[in-house]
């Protein structure tokens, strides 16, 4: 089953790039800016990586964003993650970014943006990569400040597909976003969001009807709502689903428990995704490894993951299909 997930081809629909720094290159990148952090080294790191809720996480999240300064430190950040893509049959990837931790601390936009782009360009012509970006609000600021940050990224319109809101879920909802969501629509970017991932199932529904969103992020506390399961279905929503953040953040007490297989039963549209893989404990082929042996999931239940994630992604349709015609095959010969 092992060398199954390793060689299936896949697309990773939620991760946040600043989720994706991993411990050695922090330290890099600190040395190089000549930035302090409040580690001696790779393993003090790694013991502090141990979370009781969101907000634990994000704390030191936010933390370990702070060291990055110029576009050169996006651009590694950002090559680093899609050499991983590259190693794991990942084929395509969309990929979340958090302007406003870098703004907030006078990082300019472009500089945030132009690291990464540049990053997904190279990747495309040398490792066959394909990406796209996801310009996430955080909805611990307000929706004043979102507004700001989609202004900035007017003049790089071209380089971002979707918006996405993400950082503390509760007490933020996703009708706290509502202008600048219609504002983003207005100027052409899908719009999805996290909700449901510590937020009831009433925060689904508002993404769904307010922000108008195209994919859920997490969604696991869809489930408390039979109603809302069926809406999602009618209205062909996939989500994005992350395993180990889930034992991680403590959303999941147990992979054994997680509600991934009952999803599936219930036709819902589900992918998985790593979210912040060098805080979780694991890339994506981790996340499908994990869940795998947990729920005995089968060959087949793995292909249609696989599916979903080229099906729901934002890429044109012709891409699409050539992805979906490189699993079919894979699968024909696999199976
Ligand atoms: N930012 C990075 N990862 C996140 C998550 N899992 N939930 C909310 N905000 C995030
Ligand atoms: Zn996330």
């Amino acid at each position: 089953m092992k060398k199954f997930i390793e060689n299936l081809p896949k697309a990773e629909l939620h991760l946040h790039i600043e989720g994706s720094f991993e411990p050695a290159l922090m330290f890099k990148i600190a040395n190089r800016n000549k930035i302090s952090i409040p580690y001696n080294s790779v393993e003090e790191i790694e013991k502090a990586y141990k979370f009781n809720c969101l907000q634990d996480f994000l704390d030191i999240y936010y933390q370990g964003a702070s060291v990055l300064i110029t576009e050169q430190d996006f651009f590694d950040l950002t090559y680093s993650y899609l050499q991983k893509c590259a190693a794991q049959n990942v084929r395509h990837t969309e990929i979340m970014f958090d302007p406003q931790t870098h703004t907030e601390r006078g990082i300019a936009f472009e500089t945030v943006i132009n690291g990464i782009s540049k990053a997904c360009e190279v990747a495309k012509e040398k490792l066959g990569v394909t990406s796209l970006l996801i310009m996430s609000y955080l909805r611990h600021l307000s929706e004043e400040d979102a507004f700001k940050t989609l202004e900035q990224s007017f003049p790089f319109k071209d380089k971002i597909t979707a918006v996405g809101l993400d950082s503390s879920e509760k007490g933020n909802p996703p009708s706290k976003f509502k202008n600048v969501y219609e504002a983003s629509i207005k100027e052409g970017y899908i719009p999805v969001a996290h909700a449901g991932e510590e937020g009831n199932s009433d925060y689904v529904w508002e993404a769904l009807d307010i922000l108008k969103i195209k994919r859920i992020d997490h969604g696991n506390n869809a489930l408390q709502d039979e109603t809302l399961i069926e809406e999602i279905k009618k209205r062909d929503i996939a989500l994005t689903v992350c395993p180990l953040s889930n034992t991680a953040l403590q959303v999941v007490t147990d992979l054994k428990k997680h509600p991934l297989k009952k999803m599936m039963n219930l036709g819902l549209k589900i992918t998985i995704n790593s979210d912040d893989p060098a805080y979780f404990g694991g890339q994506v082929n981790q996340n499908y490894i994990e869940i795998q042996e947990a729920l005995n999931l089968t060959k087949k239940d793995l292909y249609e993951l696989a599916k979903n994630s080229f099906q729901y992604s934002f890429l044109d349709s012709k891409t699409k299909q050539i992805y979906l015609n490189e699993l079919e095959n894979y699968y024909k010969l696999n199976s």
